[in-house]
């Protein structure tokens, strides 16, 4: 046996909130391993920045911002314009994501929807617009979920994002299944805690950081890095024999 393929030289890969942490780590990570990466965020300041940074690490990447992909006229015209640019859509990472958090009994109308929007709809409208690409040649949809779709936590008050992310869980599997009579295959990488602008002020305060890092076997916060490794290798050719499940990346949270 060689060395694993992964590699994704030629492939064209959409990866949603370029701007954001994991999302600019996992555009570098794969135009350094050859892909052509379409980004986006609503961010365009930051998107920019990540443009830049590919650019530097000598990769391609091409970024539309700012672009609200909770609108799904905006989320169609994203996915249509990297369609006719590249010809082609190989994989589609959903990583972007945003959400209101608030104590159940607190909770109002409009912050459940805002975190359904921007956490599952914006999934929904990406994937079921570069659907007729991907099943062309068999591609992959890589969606990030969270440890929050799989177990309740003190670490925040957070029912929307809890129930969304467990909607990402279960919207991964049905497409595994739909998808596997195209030769597409959909996995979905569930995070714990991750450094991110977000994270970083929780974390360096001792009680909020215990409270976040809770029994996690390895005690610190992953790094942006870390969670776009995995998506690398799943959506390489090495992962060929993969669909339908879902990768903790969670230093061992859900372990314990
Ligand atoms: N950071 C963590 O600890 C953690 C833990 C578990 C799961 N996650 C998940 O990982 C993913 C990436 O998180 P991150 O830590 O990099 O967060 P981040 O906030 O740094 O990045 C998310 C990006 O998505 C963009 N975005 C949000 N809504 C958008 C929209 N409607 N249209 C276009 N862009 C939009 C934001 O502008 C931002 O740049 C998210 O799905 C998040 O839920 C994060």
């Amino acid at each position: 046996m060689g060395k694993p393929p992964f590699n994704l030289d030629g492939k064209v890969v959409l990866i949603t909130g370029t701007g954001g942490g994991q999302g600019r780590a996992a555009a570098v990570l794969f135009a350094e391993h050859g892909a052509v990466v379409v980004g986006c965020d609503i961010n365009a300041e930051q998107n920019n920045e990540t443009s830049k940074l590919v650019a530097e690490a000598g990769g391609t990447m091409h970024g539309y911002a700012p672009v609200d992909l909770g609108d799904p006229e905006q989320a169609e015209t994203w996915v249509e314009d990297a369609a006719s640019l590249y010809g082609r859509i190989d994989v589609v990472y959903n990583n972007a994501s945003a959400a209101k958090f608030a104590p159940f009994g607190e909770i109002d109308i409009d912050d459940w929807r805002f975190t359904m929007r921007n956490e599952v709809d914006l999934v929904f409208f990406v994937t079921r617009f570069a659907w007729k690409y991907l099943i062309k040649q068999g591609g992959v949809v890589i969606n990030t979920a969270s440890v929050s779709g799989h177990a309740g936590t003190h670490a925040a008050p957070q029912v929307s994002h809890s129930a969304a992310k467990g909607a990402i869980l279960a919207m991964t599997k049905q497409l595994a299944v739909e998808g596997a009579k195209y030769g597409v295959r959909a996995v979905s990488i569930s995070p714990g805690v991750i450094e991110s602008p977000a994270t970083k002020p929780f974390l360096e305060d001792p009680t909020a950081r215990g409270v976040m890092l809770g029994d996690a076997l390895i005690q610190r916060a992953g790094q942006p890095v870390e969670v776009a490794q995995m998506a690398l290798f799943l959506a390489s050719d090495a992962a060929s024999y993969i669909t339908g499940s879902d990768f903790l990346v969670d230093g061992g949270r859900m372990a314990t």
